[in-house]
């Protein structure tokens, strides 16, 4: 595997292998990789040859009073689990190389409605942040896919729609949510919890998982549902911003007729923002 931090190098190895028919697989991350970012490595594997990371905190994405400054960076254990992984090339650019004239004044891209509604409108900015960084990526790597975890699930709508609008030549790959044994997503930002509250985070997703069995039972009183998912991660002591029940292809309001739903929650737990997610088809 080679580890490159300049734009140049990685067009020119992504090329090669293009040029002799190689598929190229990209998986952005912001590093500190655990074994929801290497499910992430394995759903690329069906999809190509070549196998692309990205390992770059993206400071556009960060709010003024947000965790940029102490996001665990842990560039060593990441090449060894991508190099273990069969990774062929990781992508460590710093500040400089992706924003030149500074992140503050860089150009950037929005995709407008999508990006300001739940963990939008608690973190304004946060998806242009996104959505330019990624953009950026796929300019500079120009994958034939590109994967995205669900457990970001607003994240991953809001790529499909920036993809598809800017007619970006690449297929966007969904991968599940990895979970521990009681159903807490994988995320590198556990580690904020202690270990009390990490025994208690495992509520949220029970709290998800009450409302989905709901919903697939044929209850259409959605408000209803928000409000009991509400209030059980308040009785376990989480802040939540929001807990909703959307249409999952393009997060709208559902109907009594919406066939394919998603339950999204978004909590503070100490010093942990939690967010994750749960489908429910009926
Ligand atoms: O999901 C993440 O880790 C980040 O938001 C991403 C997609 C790598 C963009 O910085």
């Amino acid at each position: 595997m080679r580890r490159l931090s300049s734009i140049a190098e990685v067009r020119a190895a992504v090329h090669a292998w293009r040029h002799s028919g190689e598929r190229v697989v990209f998986v952005p991350t912001m590093g500190n990789l655990h074994a929801g970012h290497m499910s992430l490595i394995q759903a690329a594997r069906a999809h190509g040859e070549r196998f692309v990371a990205s390992i770059f905190v993206n400071p556009m994405q960060f709010g003024p009073n947000e965790d940029f400054a102490h996001y665990p960076r842990t560039p060593e254990h990441d090449e060894h689990l991508l190099r273990e992984a069969g990774c062929d090339l990781m992508f460590m650019p710093d500040v400089a190389e992706i924003y030149p004239h500074g992140a503050e004044g860089a150009t950037r891209v929005e995709v407008p409605g999508l990006s300001d509604i739940l963990c939008g409108e608690f973190r304004p900015g946060h998806f242009q942040g996104v959505t330019t960084v990624v953009c950026k990526l796929l300019h500079i790597v120009e994958p034939d896919a590109a994967v995205f975890g669900e457990k970001d699930f607003q994240q991953l709508t809001v790529i499909r729609r920036m993809v598809s609008e800017l007619c970006m030549p690449v297929h966007i790959i969904a991968a599940p949510t990895v979970r521990d044994a009681d159903g807490l997503a994988l995320s590198s930002r556990n580690q904020y919890l202690s270990e009390a509250e990490r025994v208690r985070a495992a509520a949220l997703h029970r709290a998800l998982m009450a409302a989905a069995d709901r919903l697939a039972g044929g209850e259409r009183d959605y408000a209803a549902v928000e409000r009991d998912g509400l209030r059980a991660l308040e009785g376990q002591g989480f802040r939540p911003d929001y807990f909703a029940v959307r249409r999952a292809d393009d997060l709208g309001l559902p109907t009594a007729d919406s066939a394919h739903l998603v339950v999204l929650t978004a909590a503070h737990l100490g010093k942990a923002r939690l967010i994750d997610n749960v489908q429910v088809r009926r």
